[in-house]
């Protein structure tokens, strides 16, 4: 494929009298680790309900592959191969890690629900495979030795990589994450971003991530949009965005040098 994966073309969003995106562009390339920063209320985690059909644009269009996807809903989007996680987590507390995973998974019930109701080796088969593929993506985030453990009784760093071996369930080729990383300590960082890296090499995932935190952001982006008060303001590789003034200047209230990891 020669064209962006992704592109957001003049989208804006409007909640009453809050604009809150204004003609926001964006591509994001095949293969691509790409970051959305900004202050809080910046718009970003509009963008990403946005592309993901939980938000109306009211005006610009969204495409995938050069096909519009704006207008669709939540679900067809996802198959389409876009999925997400949230900026706060959502598992189902009381299951285990491997049975929040295999929630997510696109089964086709192969056997219908008489199949099931009488256990059937059909239904069994399936069962299984569906575990065994659960088992895949928990090892992927590094949750191999987790799967029986409830969600609920997991560590928040391990919580939060749950949350992303379950969107990949549904097999997708954008992976949008809202804030992977807030709340977790230094060491986990790391381990996130290594995560992110092998997934990018290993299954050929593009991921847009949202972040505050600038040690995953400035470590594994290839690009990042920065937002403002619904507006673009400044893109490009992280040394770049990096020493924008405008940039700066934005995060001035976060004490700038420190928000941007420089
Ligand atoms: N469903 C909604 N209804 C009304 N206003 C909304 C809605 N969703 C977002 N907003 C407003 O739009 C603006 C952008 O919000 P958004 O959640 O996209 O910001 P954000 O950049 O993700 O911020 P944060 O860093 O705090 O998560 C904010 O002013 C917010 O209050
Ligand atoms: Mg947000």
């Amino acid at each position: 494929m020669t064209g962006p994966l992704l592109t957001i073309d003049k989208v804006t969003v409007r909640f009453g009298g809050l604009t809150a995106l204004q003609d926001v562009s964006l591509q994001v390339a095949p293969g691509a680790i790409h970051a959305v920063i900004g202050p809080n209320g910046a718009g970003k985690s509009t963008l990403l309900n946005v592309i993901s059909g939980i938000y109306p644009v009211g005006g610009g269009s969204v495409a995938l592959c050069g096909e519009r996807i704006d207008g669709l809903a939540p679900h067809a989007i996802l198959r389409r191969g876009i999925a997400r996680t949230f900026q706060n987590t959502e598992l189902f507390g009381e299951m285990s890690a491997l049975e929040n995973v295999m929630v997510g998974l696109d089964r086709h019930h192969a056997c219908g629900p008489f199949a099931a109701a009488i256990h059937s080796a059909a239904w069994r088969r399936s069962e299984e495979a569906a575990r065994a593929e659960a088992r895949r993506l928990l090892a992927l985030v590094g949750l191999a030795d987790a799967e029986n453990a409830a969600a609920a009784a997991l560590p928040f760093g391990k919580q939060r990589r749950l949350e992303i071996a379950r969107a990949l369930a549904t097999r997708p080729r954008l992976l949008l994450l809202d804030e992977p990383a807030a709340g977790l300590r230094a060491l986990e960082v790391e381990a996130l971003n290594r995560i992110l890296l092998d997934l990018r090499a290993e299954q050929g995932l593009t991921i847009v991530v949202i972040d505050h935190v600038m040690a995953l952001v400035m470590a594994i982006s290839d690009r990042i949009t920065v937002l403002n008060f619904g507006t673009r303001i400044a893109e490009g590789p992280p040394d770049e965005v990096r020493r924008s003034p405008q940039v700066i200047k934005a995060y001035m209230g976060e004490r700038a040098s420190h928000a941007l990891g420089s």
